[in-house]
């Protein structure tokens, strides 16, 4: 009798405390995020209204770390975190209206348009190891960040020399042109600010670049990004310390 009552205390606290939880939560931000939801079309690219300017996609990347040197593939495996931005002026909302006090929200990404980036020179599908969220800002800027697991093709034959191997990732749209999606050139997207250390490989460079490719089939180009790093084997694995002499002579 005495467990039956305490089970029911329990579930009643229980659905108490889900109660509460969940009211808390569906009042914090809902009012912008069912606007946005309301109002957003995932399958429409949110060109600029003015003239015919493509949309400008920012890509930035992050190393986190070197997972796997195969010398004898060629391949490369390296966690990144790949940021996607682009502005949307139909998404930002008037923080003075009611419910709209919040200068930014996060929603499930299949609610908004987002680009198709592909990593060009991947060797097998890339992994997102994160959640699946898109953050909006009250000015209508989108940024999707994914943690992103990839293996690139990379000549390693340098890796042990004094220079290293140059290896790359080239991301970009996989069927959007220029005309309708065009990247922005600015080189200073590639960092490790974030990067965990590998005992045998070090990174001595990043460097990003932009490219633009026209292919035999179509007029219009297509545009990637290189992001580019120097791998180098280090040959002196830190030592360990030298025992100190204990006998006295
Ligand atoms: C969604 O859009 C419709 C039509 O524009 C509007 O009547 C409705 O109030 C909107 N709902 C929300 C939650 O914004
Ligand atoms: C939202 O409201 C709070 C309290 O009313 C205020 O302190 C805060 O600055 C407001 N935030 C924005 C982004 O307007
Ligand atoms: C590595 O390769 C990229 C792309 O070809 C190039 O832009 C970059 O300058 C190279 N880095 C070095 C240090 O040679
Ligand atoms: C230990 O003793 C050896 C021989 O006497 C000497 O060469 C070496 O420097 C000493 N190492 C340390 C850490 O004192």
């Amino acid at each position: 009798m005495t467990t039956m009552a305490t089970t029911y205390n329990l579930l009643a606290l229980l659905t108490l405390l889900a109660l509460t939880f969940s009211a808390a939560v569906k009042l914090r931000h809902s009012a912008i995020v069912a606007h946005l939801r309301n109002i957003s079309d995932p399958d429409v690219i949110p060109l600029p209204d003015n003239n015919d300017s493509p949309l400008n996609l920012q890509l930035a990347l992050s190393l986190e770390k070197i997972l796997d040197v195969d010398r004898e593939r060629n391949e490369i495996e390296v966690l990144v975190v790949q940021t996607v931005t682009y502005n949307n002026l139909a998404l930002a909302w008037d923080l003075n209206k009611e419910g709209f006090n919040a200068t930014g929200v996060t929603l499930p990404y299949w609610y908004l348009w987002l680009p198709d980036v592909a990593v060009y020179n991947a060797v097998s599908s890339p992994k997102v190891i994160s959640g699946d969220v898109v953050s909006v800002s009250y000015y209508g800027f989108v940024t999707f960040f994914p943690v992103v697991r990839v293996r690139v093709w990379c000549d390693l034959q340098d890796v042990d020399s004094i220079s290293g191997a140059n290896c790359s990732l080239k991301l970009g749209s996989w069927t959007q042109s220029s005309e309708t999606v065009s990247l922005f050139d600015l080189g200073i997207y590639f960092h490790m600010s974030q990067y965990l250390a590998t005992p045998n490989y070090e990174v001595l460079a990043l460097s990003a670049t932009k490219h633009s490719k026209v292919y035999p089939c179509c007029p219009e180009s297509y545009e990637h990004i290189e992001f580019s790093f120097i791998i180098r084997k280090q040959d002196q694995p830190v030592e360990a310390p030298e025992e100190e002499n204990r006998s006295e002579k």
